[in-house]
């Protein structure tokens, strides 16, 4: 069985990100199956990083995105290229902090206790075939660390999956 540690209360944030990297790297070893590695890494990150309300992901299938594995309150299944932050994120191939969504147009409200997000496209040479998506109740939540922390927890994923 694999046991999460859960980090200080006062742990830096490179501390966190540094805890949850090795973590994951120990729960992905030996398995490559994609919807299984992102059911666990969503439950990681939900169980360990503090003030989230939704943490899951989205993968292209055809024209636009379909719901993947998550934690979090049931959450829109199907967002086009171009739409919410999702699916903008996907369109630029780029990180987006959203520090207040009501700020963000388009934003798309799957559970209103959102209040700002973080989305991490998943890139396999060039492609970009999924998101990483994160929501918190508190505006103004995410910083550049845990938009580099998170990239590098969607590396790891990257890394350990077969994702074709
Ligand atoms: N807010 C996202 C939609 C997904 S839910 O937050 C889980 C967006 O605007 O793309």
């Amino acid at each position: 069985m694999f046991e999460t540690k859960s980090p200080s209360p006062t742990a830096t944030k490179a501390e966190l990100y540094g805890s949850l990297a090795q973590q994951l790297s120990g729960l992905l070893e030996g398995e490559a199956d994609p919807i299984a590695n992102a059911a666990n890494m969503s439950a990681l990150i939900f169980d360990l990083v503090p003030d989230l309300n939704w943490a899951g992901f989205y993968f292209m299938r055809g024209p636009g995105l379909v719901l993947g594995p998550f934690q979090g309150k049931v959450a829109c299944v199907r967002i086009p290229v171009g739409r919410g932050v999702c699916g903008t994120a996907i369109e630029r191939k780029t990180s987006l902090v959203v520090a207040d969504v009501n700020e963000f147009p388009g934003h798309i409200a799957c559970d209103s206790a959102s209040r700002s997000e973080l989305v991490v496209p998943i890139l396999k040479n060039g492609q970009a075939i999924g998101v990483l998506d994160l929501d918190s109740p508190h505006p103004g939540r995410f910083d550049d660390a845990d938009r580099q922390g998170f990239e590098r927890l969607v590396e790891i994923y990257i890394q350990a999956s077969d994702l074709g």
